[in-house]
């Protein structure tokens, strides 16, 4: 059997729930020493699993990183941290709060996990954001732009490690069946597991991008082309 110390390390970061949930138990099956971040506890315990209480929009969050990744060289890191809030135009306190978390959380997280991994010239960052990323929305203003922002951001981080032996991956999934969900109608929506199942592949392959379900995708060019007819 493998020393801790041995077991490859990924650090997840919103996985008390839903797919970063799934995925740290996916992956501490698969043999990988995890630590996770998220507001709450985790449900999981296991002795290659350790979790920390944090909140990504925290000012701490930065010093709070820095120190775990001197503790730790990560092999992989999974951004999963995420919130939606539908727009209240007589009430938008919540919408930068939206960004600061989906978007800033993630570069904040970036920031301090790359550098490392850029020394050890080796290392894959994952970051989960949306097809949400192609829209504008009148119903979630802060979400569409949190995640446009998000696969933008990593588009480029990708290009600029290219030569440094970390990758970058933006996974852009549809529906997934948690609690983010929203909305009457969830075409073509993924099981959680199924989403997993994408994510292995991901951690796998190391695509730039990545997208599922692709059945998904007519729908939304049929969405965008609307929206810039009537826009
Ligand atoms: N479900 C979908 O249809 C769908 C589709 C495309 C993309 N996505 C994206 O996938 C990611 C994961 O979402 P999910 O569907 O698995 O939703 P979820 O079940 O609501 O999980 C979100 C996770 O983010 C954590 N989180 C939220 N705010 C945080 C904060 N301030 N600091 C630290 N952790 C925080 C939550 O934990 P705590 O509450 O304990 O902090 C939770 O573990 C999100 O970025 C979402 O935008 C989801």
């Amino acid at each position: 059997m493998k020393e801790l110390s041995d077991l490859p390390k990924a650090i997840l970061i919103g996985n008390s729930d839903g797919m970063g949930l799934a995925a740290t138990q996916r992956l501490l099956a698969a043999g990988w020493d995890i630590t996770g971040v998220s507001r709450s506890d985790s449900p999981i315990k296991d002795a290659a699993y350790r979790h920390h209480v944090a909140d990504v929009s925290e000012a701490a969050y930065v010093d709070f990183m820095n120190e775990l990744v001197q503790i730790k060289s990560y092999d992989l890191c999974i951004y999963f941290a995420g919130i939606g809030e539908l727009l209240d135009p007589l009430d938008m306190r919540a919408e930068a709060k939206i960004i600061d978390v989906n978007l800033t959380g993630m570069v904040k997280t970036a920031a301090a996990v790359i550098p490392g991994m850029v020394r050890r010239e080796r290392g894959h960052f994952i970051g989960i954001s949306s097809l949400a990323d192609e829209l504008f929305s009148a119903e979630a203003p802060s979400y569409h732009v949190s995640k446009a922002g998000f696969s933008n951001y990593l588009g480029g981080l990708a290009l600029a490690l290219k030569s440094r032996g970390v990758n970058v991956t933006n996974v852009r999934f549809g529906f997934v069946d948690t609690k983010m969900a929203k909305g009457d109608v969830k075409p073509f929506m993924l099981s959680v597991e199924k989403a997993v199942d994408h994510l292995e592949i991901c951690i796998r392959r190391r695509p730039v991008r990545y997208t599922a379900p692709r059945i998904a995708v007519p729908l939304i060019k049929f969405r965008k082309f609307m929206m810039n007819l009537t826009a």
